[in-house]
């Protein structure tokens, strides 16, 4: 079936990047408007000689891991829709497609709501602020205070987890990241330019996380908080985190506070993320360079942290923002967190044996003899993705030894980035998209090692740099060893079901401008609007796998576009798709991604993708999310889909006075981000 585009157009006024001004400004510190932190000439893919490692020498791993994840509780489902239901599309509902994508498609659209395919409810699971720690009181934007955002659920929820809680039924635990906050959505009247204390000690305690336990409601697939539960635990911009791994204690991260360089206060724009065999959950450190003021170092200006104020002016309540009085403050951010849920009492990890970057999310699988492999994208135009693997075993059980033992796994191990070449002649990836005469984009890639960690210190593969040096300025070792300069890359999953491993690339504006590093096979249109989702075909479940063939799984857009690609499937039986972010599996191994900045003039979405079988790029849009929102955290069960709306009503000229969006509660009520659960009315489960 064909589904029309919309005849509506992207705003005249989005920034590069696809997103409102608005969104550039609070969750990406203007970005775009910067320049682009990678000045280096590292090569990139049509630089380097084609061919250099075939890609039929690489087999295809096949590994199946199961993760904690995936012990979802199934909940029945009666016939009563949400009253938060939005108008779905009026097609019948289908049983065509791949397994698991046997649902209508929703058409692209801008409602101001979720919109779900026929034969589907939804509710809202939480809602920024609503209650989740004991005494913590109702939500009252026109009163709110400090001290009651951190005992609410955060702002902005982006990674969304959720973990099995044995002994309590059709109860999980629900583990959110809160990105960052739009102070101009929250506070009535606010004033950019005079922030007061505590509208800034507000938005620390909306950063963060939140673990809350959630019910599903008996016969629907209704999911509720369980507010007061003692699982419940909010992680805020102050909470104490403790740094380990081979730069803990290092120089570079001792500051006036901290001595010791192993306590950092809290954690910042935790994007993307992973939920580990181990039963922990992992968090990414994104956007983290915005929060920093008055810098002037070399080293900085690789991260992309500014010479002068910042948008939210922390620096004024809290020195430590501020580089120029405390230079080492911002060492201390950049990581992947880890996080036990099952202990509400533990302190959190800042990993960085992981290394220092703009972590999208982390993903982890284990090899077959049981360590830790986890693949990070650094979301930055031109920057790079990397692979972790652990040296030390996951243990099994649950006794305090075992839990602390694998708390410890990502501590030790390799750390690694993505070096691609492409197997077509440079000539004929001529920026367009359109595919070479071999019929793909694709080539091969190694894996280079930058540095080891060990129990007995760290030792660096990067010339002219200290290990220490490696893990806290990780793009620079990047940059030496002529990592490749990718479109952005934001989620990687492996897939459960083949092995195989997906690299979202959202999109790069400034692609082969003047300037800039040009085209290659894996990056191959200029000024790349809409995004492409990379396959890597490696033995990842071997310790020792430092190579891997890849090729362009999706090029994305309007299929009426030439310079799109859906791994081969007829073009027009697919949804469009613009700007992939995250990306999640279902039991089924088709690939579910959200988007973000979707700039095919329709709201963003969610979308699931056949990997596999004749039905292999098969592409289906799922839901769409309200006005000015983006769609996170997928988590795709039998029975459910969780997604978190994040920056609803995020339209440049906004405010609490005009606002663009009133989602989830309607007019008269403040926008709320929001976790929203999608399940199948007549009880079936997701897509057959
Ligand atoms: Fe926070 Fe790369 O998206
Ligand atoms: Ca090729
Ligand atoms: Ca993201």
């Amino acid at each position: 079936m064909r589904i029309p585009l919309p005849l509506i157009r992207t705003s005249s006024g989005s920034h590069p990047g696809g997103r409102s001004a608005m969104t550039c400004r609070f969750r990406c510190g203007d970005a775009c408007f910067h320049e682009v932190p990678n000045t280096t000439d590292n090569p990139y893919v049509g630089d380097v000689i084609a061919g250099a490692l075939s890609r039929r020498s690489v087999m295809r791993a096949a590994a199946v891991v199961t993760a904690a994840a995936a012990a979802g509780t199934a909940a029945t489902v009666a016939a009563a829709p949400s009253a938060e239901a939005a108008p779905a599309t009026t097609d019948k509902p289908t049983n065509k497609g791949a397994r698991g994508l046997r649902f209508t498609p929703v058409a692209p659209n801008t409602t101001d709501a979720v919109t779900v395919p026929e034969g589907y409810g939804q509710n809202v699971v939480i809602r920024w602020g609503e209650p989740i720690l004991r005494g913590a009181p109702a939500f009252d934007p026109e009163k709110q205070t400090a001290k009651a955002q951190a005992q609410q659920f955060g702002y902005n929820c982006d990674f969304l987890a959720l973990l099995p809680l044995p002994g309590e039924y059709n109860r999980q635990i629900l583990v959110a990241n809160h990105e960052y906050t739009d102070e101009i959505l929250m506070f009535r009247g606010y004033d950019a330019a005079n922030p007061t204390r505590e509208q800034v000690e507000i938005a620390w305690a909306a950063h963060g996380l939140s673990a809350v336990v959630v019910e599903g409601e008996q016969k629907t697939g209704r999911l509720k908080p369980v507010p007061r539960h003692p699982l419940n635990r909010r992680i805020t911009a102050t909470t104490e985190f403790r740094i380990t791994g081979p730069a803990a204690g290092s120089d570079l991260l001792k500051t006036s506070a901290d001595p010791s360089g192993t306590k950092a206060l809290g954690t910042l724009n935790n994007c993307a993320g992973g939920t580990t065999p181990w039963g922990t959950t992992l968090h990414g450190e994104e956007n983290f360079n915005q929060y920093f003021a008055n810098s002037s170092r070399a080293t900085d200006k690789r991260y992309g942290i500014g010479t002068g104020a910042t948008e939210r002016k922390w620096e004024l309540f809290d020195k430590r923002f501020d580089v120029a009085q405390e230079p080492n403050e911002v060492h201390r951010f950049g990581y992947v967190v880890e996080l036990d849920p099952y202990d509400p009492h533990s302190t959190p990890r800042k990993h960085t044996a992981l290394g220092r970057f703009k972590h999208e999310g982390a993903t982890v699988r284990l090899t077959d003899d049981g360590r830790p492999v986890v693949y990070s994208g650094d979301d930055e135009r031109f920057d790079y993705f990397y692979k972790f693997v652990g040296s030390k075993r996951m243990k099994k059980g649950s006794s305090r030894a075992v839990r602390e033992h694998n708390l410890s796994l990502l501590d030790a191990g390799t750390l690694y980035v993505a070096k691609l070449t492409g197997d077509s002649p440079a000539i004929e990836i001529d920026g367009t998209g359109k595919l070479p005469s071999d019929g793909e984009f694709d080539g091969s890639g190694e894996w280079i090692p930058l540095a080891t960690a060990t129990a007995d210190g760290a030792v660096s593969h990067v010339e002219g740099m200290t290990a220490e040096e490696v893990f806290v300025f990780t793009r620079l070792a990047g940059d030496k060893v002529g990592a490749t300069k990718m479109d952005r890359p934001e989620d990687i999953e492996p897939n459960p079901h083949t092995g195989k491993v997906y690299v979202a690339l959202t999109n790069n504006s400034n692609r082969g401008k003047t300037g800039y590093a040009g085209v290659d096979e894996a990056n191959p249109r200029n000024s790349n609007k809409h995004g492409q989702v990379l396959e890597l075909t490696e033995r990842w479940n071997r310790a020792d796998s430092t190579k891997f063939a890849w090729s362009l799984f999706l090029v994305a857009g309007d299929p009426n576009d030439p310079a799109t690609y859906f791994a081969g499937f007829p073009k027009d039986q697919v949804s469009p798709i613009s700007c992939p972010d995250n990306v999640a599996f279902d039991p089924y191994g088709n690939l579910w991604i959200s988007t973000d900045g979707a700039q095919l003039g329709s709201h963003d979405g969610l979308f699931g993708v056949a990997t596999r079988g004749d039905r292999r790029g098969e592409l289906k849009q799922f839901l769409t999310v309200p006005k000015g929102a983006e769609t996170c955290g997928p988590i795709v069960q039998d029975r459910r889909v969780l997604v978190a709306v994040q920056h609803p009503g995020e339209i440049d000229g906004a405010d609490v006075e005009n606002p663009a969006s009133t989602w989830p509660d309607g007019p008269g009520t403040y926008v709320r981000p929001a976790v929203v659960a999608v399940w199948r009315k007549d009880g079936c489960d997701i897509g057959v």
